[in-house]
């Protein structure tokens, strides 16, 4: 068995959230408009943090990073999704490869966002905690360092996942009740005993999604306390800038978390719950972080401005 490799199955077929016309409709404005509005909301942060002198802090650096993986993680399953909306089954199929390679950068991404929430979490702690040392220990330099470290992580998590899996024999089951190929999925597909290997990856993407977020609530609840501790004029901005961190994080961890330490992903839930992974999420983000931050917000009316002062002068 293990000879013959994946060469029976070249394709997997994907069921979809649903076949009725009356959902089929909604759901395809719906994913249009966060899709569009989350890739035109991360774009006009980058483009506002690039092109704004105000905004060259590391705070505002690691928030153009964000908005930028934002971009990448729902451009891996939304684009896909949508246009598969209105496909009879059989021809939501995607090829074995590219099932592959939805995987590797679903959690290469997705793992480095999560380095890059605890960086901004240790941001905020040593700009709240530890205010006259900002400058030093927050420097540009230990920003791009905490930069690469995330995209290290996130290749390397992803790499020994796949490593195993590629290797799988898949000898006529493909069909994935699903709209985007995850693992837990995917493992059940392979004509041999995965138990070993669903154990690696709850072990690996769960260790992971719940380690992050155990340490980010833990640095928010005492970044909490130093605020209460010392409260001040400043302690409510501070306020609004981590509750926003904070809702940001429950949105994008509680769904993972569910995918990969729930014992038997065989419900429904999962598939909708990742929704919010897959659109949600990367839409709150700029929501959050623009219509809540004055400096983001005057930032956006400056570059406006310039804008039509621009195309007034050519
Ligand atoms: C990401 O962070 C690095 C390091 O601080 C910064 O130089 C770069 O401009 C940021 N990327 C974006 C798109 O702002």
């Amino acid at each position: 068995m293990d000879g013959m490799n994946h060469s029976t199955v070249s394709e997997f077929v994907f069921l979809g959230l649903t076949n009725s016309w009356k959902i089929q409709l909604p759901l395809f404005v719906f994913s249009c408009l966060f899709y569009l509005g989350g890739m035109m909301g991360n774009l006009v942060i980058v483009f506002t943090i690039t092109f704004d002198a105000h905004l060259h802090s590391s705070m505002y650096f690691l928030l153009a990073n964000l908005s930028v993986i934002d971009m990448f993680f729902c451009s891996i399953t939304a684009p896909k999704m949508i246009y598969d909306i209105f496909k009879k089954h059989k021809h939501k199929a995607i090829s074995f490869c590219g099932c592959i390679t939805q995987i590797f950068f679903t959690h290469a991404v997705g793992a480095a966002e999560m380095v890059l929430l605890i960086t901004m979490a240790f941001d905020r702690y040593v700009a709240i905690c530890k205010p006259l040392h900002y400058l030093t220990i927050m420097s540009p330099r230990m920003c791009l360092y905490c930069l690469v470290t995330s995209w290290i992580v996130g290749f390397i998590h992803s790499l020994i996942q796949l490593v195993f899996v590629v290797d799988l024999p898949f000898c006529g089951p493909n069909v994935l009740d699903s709209f985007y190929c995850d693992l837990p999925r995917l493992l059940r597909l392979a004509c041999t005993n995965t138990l070993e290997l669903e154990f690696m990856v709850t072990v690996n993407s769960g260790l992971i999604s719940v380690g992050s977020f155990v340490l980010l609530v833990i640095s928010y609840i005492f970044i909490l306390f130093t605020v209460w501790k010392h409260s001040s004029g400043g302690s409510y901005k501070a306020l609004s800038t981590l509750s926003a961190h904070i809702i940001v994080v429950v949105l994008f961890f509680g769904p993972l978390m569910f995918f990969y330490t729930w014992p038997s992903p065989t419900s429904h839930l999962d598939k909708y719950l990742a929704i919010f992974d897959a659109f949600i999420t990367p839409f709150l983000n700029p929501v959050i972080y623009t219509f809540r931050n004055k400096e983001m917000k005057m930032a956006i009316k400056r570059l406006c401005s310039r804008l039509v002062r621009y195309r007034k002068i050519s």
